[in-house]
């Protein structure tokens, strides 16, 4: 009988970009050898000096790249209907504004999320995370915040775990129930968010369902003093804490963020070098959105200069939602960060992978290195750079999940 195989998986013919913070620029090894076993990277580096032992499959990499599996750290895929109505009437002058004060926007979504059965919530939002999964991604979160009452948002985060389990992704859950007033207690909004601090966050971290809450601080939404009280409740009930900041006007929400020790503050257009500061000091990351700024085509751009100048870490994501940003691809939200908002590729791929990795806690850290998760992609690219140029097509070959190899199809 012979040996049985060292290794569950042997890549090869391929460059990787590790994003390793001990390697140089994105971690890059030319010529790599990645070697998987028991669904962990056991060993990446230069091919040349690869330990030997056979290997259960080996993949040829046909001189492409080796990423680690991209990671949308903000998202909203589980909700009801669609906005394409007002897509429209936004072309035709409406703003986010309007339509939000006429009891559209958020509020029209989370009539369409009350009213679909757990069913519906589910195979939509199983539909939208395979087209992320298609492309590369790995893990994500996913936010509640179009039921905004105690049953719709649990609900809605119960879909979202199970989602991810059918389609192999890692998640973690965000109540974001202040995400907007609902109808019901429009003419009592302290006793909204009293319901959110002393019921909502404590059921759903009893039930372990959330691992973090978010507010949306903004004027047509909640106050910096009223998210105050939510992440406040949240952090008493041990969840992560992020933060909708900044996005349209400067609401204090950066500072807020830093104050209440946020994961991340999120959308930031509108943050001062003051909000900054404070993020920097507090160790709190950016996220930036820059399919919610296209979609709203908001002109103001996330001041990136002073995050690079203070050492605020940048993630980018797809904020994947019906309203401010339908976008379902990755690879065209880092392509917006670079072409909107500045980002250098080598930033954007970092956003996509370490620094959102960070933010959600996950083991291995958006990384390829010895020990952790073997989640990577390989793309059918000559440079990474090449992640954030393309728009449209998906040059993603291969997705090994916890070391499982997995062809999404649909290349070129
Ligand atoms: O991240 N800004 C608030 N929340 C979402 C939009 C939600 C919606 O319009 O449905 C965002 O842009
Ligand atoms: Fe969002």
């Amino acid at each position: 009988m012979p040996d049985a195989p060292t290794w569950d998986l042997r890549i090869e013919n391929v460059h990787a970009a590790t994003m390793d913070p001990a390697r140089s620029g994105h971690g890059a090894v030319r010529d790599a050898s990645i070697l998987v076993r028991d669904g962990a990277v056991a060993w990446v580096g230069a091919r040349a000096e690869a330990p030997a032992g056979a290997a259960r499959r080996t993949l040829d990499g046909e001189g492409g790249w080796v990423t680690p599996g991209l990671v949308d750290c903000h998202t909203h895929l589980v909700f009801g209907g669609t906005r394409v109505a007002e897509f429209e009437e936004r072309l035709r002058g409406a703003s986010y504004e309007d339509l939000a004060r006429r009891g559209g926007g958020i509020l029209s979504t989370v009539r369409a999320t009350r009213a679909a059965s757990d069913d519906a919530l589910e195979a939509g939002a199983i539909h939208r995370l395979r087209t992320l999964a298609q492309q590369g991604v790995t893990a994500l979160e996913i936010k509640s915040g179009y039921g905004l009452d105690l049953d719709t948002e649990l609900r809605m985060l119960r879909v979202a775990r199970r989602a991810a389990a059918v389609v192999g992704v890692r998640v973690r859950t965000t109540l974001l129930a202040a995400h907007a007033v609902p109808p019901e207690w429009a003419d009592d909004r302290d006793g909204y968010v009293r319901l959110v601090c002393e019921e909502m966050i404590p059921r759903a971290a009893a039930e372990d369902l959330a691992d973090a809450v978010d507010c949306f601080c903004e004027s047509i939404a909640f106050t910096a003093e009223e998210c105050g009280r939510v992440l406040a409740a949240g952090a008493r009930h041990g969840l992560a804490r992020r933060v909708h900041a900044d996005q349209r006007t400067d609401s204090g929400g950066a500072a807020l963020a830093a104050e209440c020790g946020a994961a991340s503050a999120d959308h930031l257009e509108h943050t001062s070098e003051e909000g900054v500061r404070a993020m920097a000091a507090a160790g709190t990351a950016a996220v930036l959105l820059p399919g919610a700024a296209y979609t709203l085509r908001d002109p103001t751009v996330p001041p990136v200069d002073a995050f690079r100048r203070h050492g605020v870490p940048m993630a980018v994501a797809t904020d994947l939602n019906p309203g401010s940003s339908p976008l379902r691809s990755p690879l065209l939200a880092m392509n917006m960060a670079c072409t909107l908002f500045g980002l250098t590729p080598d930033e954007a791929l970092l956003g996509m992978t370490r620094v959102a990795a960070g933010i959600l806690g996950l083991e291995g850290g958006g990384t390829i290195r010895a020990g952790v998760p073997a989640d990577l992609v390989i793309w059918d690219i000559e440079q990474p750079a090449e992640l954030c140029y393309w728009m449209g097509g998906n040059p993603c070959r291969v997705v090994v999940r916890g070391g499982v190899p997995d062809t999404p199809g649909d290349a070129g």
